[in-house]
């Protein structure tokens, strides 16, 4: 791995697709980091999922150093400010307990001596460390094997004017946590309508593992799992339609509405009834408002009645 793009890298076409979008990931100074103590370093990363998009060399941080507190305290900072609005901050012991000591850690960061004085603005001052994060992925196995849950995900996206943000800083986080991680399965929590779902259904087809959710602190929740597959990665940026979903899987006349706790209780019912499993297309995502109602699709090769 290079520690930065050089210019005589050959590209594919994706990549110069993502280049145009997100110029930011080939500068050299926005660096992927990993945030995670030695013992859960990942042996060979980046070798389940096939992709050549992240090629710099990741900034270690070990989480459990005293000398790396104030890059914790900046990652607090841009979680705080992103979940705050919805009364979701992560508690510091939650932050320790459930991420920092199970789990993986990662995000991207920028070499502070580089940071525009609009990024500044918005970040936690004083501004120390070598690197400062612009956002923050957690990924914790489960007991299922081969599953991790994403348990956060935020990027300074959500702190900046809109002409002002590094477009797919959010989703690449992800993707750079799953492929580095050799993440095989995914599950997660969002709330219905919320942009993240944007994000989610780009990593695999997306299944709806739970509609309602109310041992959540926000009942609106959606629990949702995905095979990791890196093939369908790319859509987020070229928005071609995925004719591999639509040959698995066909649209019921059943729609799920971000909007209505009733049309989520009513799902909810129907997968524990097991009349699923229900997916959700990444394409119409997409394409619709986040308050929009959305197309439930069910596997083909599952009989209408059962
Ligand atoms: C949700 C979040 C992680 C998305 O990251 P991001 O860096 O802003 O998004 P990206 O640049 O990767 O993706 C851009 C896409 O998301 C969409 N998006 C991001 N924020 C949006 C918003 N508030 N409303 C509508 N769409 C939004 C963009 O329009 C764009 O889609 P497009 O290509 O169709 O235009 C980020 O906004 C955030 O930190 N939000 C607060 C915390 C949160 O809700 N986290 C998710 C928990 S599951």
């Amino acid at each position: 791995m290079s520690a930065k793009i050089e210019s005589g890298d050959v590209l594919s076409s994706v990549e110069n697709l993502i280049k145009e979008k997100s110029p930011w990931l080939f500068g050299g100074d926005i660096l992927p980091f990993v945030y995670v103590r030695p013992e859960n370093q990942i042996s060979n990363p980046g070798t389940r999922n096939k992709l050549s998009w992240f090629r710099q060399t990741p900034v270690y941080k070990n989480p459990l150093r005293l000398e790396e507190l104030e890059f914790a305290e900046n990652l607090y900072y841009i979680e705080g400010k992103a979940f705050g609005p919805a009364n979701m901050a992560m508690p510091r012991w939650v932050f320790y307990d459930c991420a920092v000591i199970p789990g993986f850690v990662a995000g991207f960061c920028m070499r502070t001596s580089a940071l525009p004085a609009n990024v500044r603005q918005v970040m936690r001052q004083p501004l120390v460390c070598e690197y400062t994060p612009l956002s923050l992925f957690i990924i914790i196995p489960t007991m299922h094997k081969g599953e991790w849950v994403a348990h956060n995900l935020c990027s300074i996206n959500s702190l900046l004017p809109r002409a002002e943000r590094y477009y797919g800083l959010g989703f690449l986080s992800k993707a750079f946590g799953l492929w580095y991680a050799n993440v095989e399965e995914c599950s997660g929590m969002t709330q219905w309508g919320s942009p993240a779902l944007k994000l989610h259904s780009h990593y695999g087809h997306l299944e709806v593992m739970g509609a309602y959710a109310p041992v959540h602190s926000h009942a609106n929740t959606i629990t949702y799992r995905v095979k990791v597959d890196t093939g369908q990665w790319e859509r987020f940026f070229t928005r071609e339609r995925d004719y591999a979903f639509l040959e698995q899987y066909g649209a019921t006349t059943d729609i799920i509405d971000p909007r209505s706790e009733e049309s989520m209780k009513t799902l909810q019912k129907r997968i524990q009834d097991g009349k699923g499993p229900f997916f959700l297309s990444a394409h119409e995502i997409a394409e619709k408002k986040l308050q929009d109602p959305l197309t439930l699709y069910r596997s083909k090769t599952r009989s209408i009645d059962e």
